[in-house]
């Protein structure tokens, strides 16, 4: 595959140059087997994207350990939730099974890269600047929109940052994502059907936080 195909695979798989789009990153493990976990890409340039992850991240210990990755496409609200809360799951969901390439297989498409240059952000978080080696874009069908969805997603990133911030007792923080939660979920409340996985995703994540809550 040549670079102007790299091009315009990204373009249609919605990586817009300046723009980020959410992602779930495969790396491996010290051990060799392999960690899923939402990561938003920056496409910086025609072929270049980047990843930022938090430094407590097991993301950032193994691509500093082994560049090589792969950026799962998809919109499914199931496999972030279970990729960002390892070991929690959803009723009805299957563990998403990665294959020995690291591709995440229930992904719509993957993008292969290599992320060996990285430099700092701040004390917290890193920068990975990834080099597109191949891509795996199945024709695609057309899928419609779904503020569900795309809500769903958008709760699970702040679910994430009120676990953090309840360990670390920043309970201003805490209460405002709360609030930024609870508007996720009334959109997924009123737009998704009751037994949709977003709408299962977001039952989860109340019990999640409720506890995340009484802790902190
Ligand atoms: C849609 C979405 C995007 C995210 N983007 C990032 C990101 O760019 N950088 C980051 O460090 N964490 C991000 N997170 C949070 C991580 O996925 C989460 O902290 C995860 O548990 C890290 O897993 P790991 O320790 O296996 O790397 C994101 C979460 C979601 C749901």
């Amino acid at each position: 595959m040549t670079g102007p195909e790299f091009r315009r695979l990204l373009e249609e798989m919605g990586f817009h140059i300046g723009g980020i789009s959410e992602t779930i990153l495969t790396t491996m493990n010290p051990d060799g087997s392999f960690n899923a976990a939402p990561m938003g890409v920056h496409r910086r340039s025609h072929e270049i994207l980047e990843l930022r992850p938090f430094k407590s991240s097991s993301t950032y210990t193994n691509l500093l350990h082994n560049p090589k990755a792969c950026i799962n496409v998809t919109d499914d609200p199931g496999l972030f939730f279970m990729t960002a809360f390892k070991g929690k799951t959803v009723e009805d969901l299957l563990e998403p099974a990665i294959d020995k390439e690291m591709r995440l297989i229930s992904a719509s498409a993957h993008i292969f890269v290599d992320a060996s240059r990285s430099s700092d952000i701040s004390e917290i978080r890193a920068c990975f600047t990834c080099y597109v080696t191949d891509i795996k874009a199945p024709a695609m069908t057309p899928s419609s929109f779904s503020r569900g969805r795309a809500e769903a997603i958008e709760a699970i990133i702040h679910a994430t940052r009120i676990e953090v911030f309840s360990k670390e007792g920043r309970l201003e923080d805490v209460e405002r994502l709360i609030k930024r939660f609870a508007e996720c979920k009334d959109v997924v409340e009123r737009v998704s059907a009751p037994d949709s996985v977003e709408t299962r995703v977001v039952g989860e994540l109340e019990k999640m936080i409720t506890v995340w809550r009484g802790k902190a």
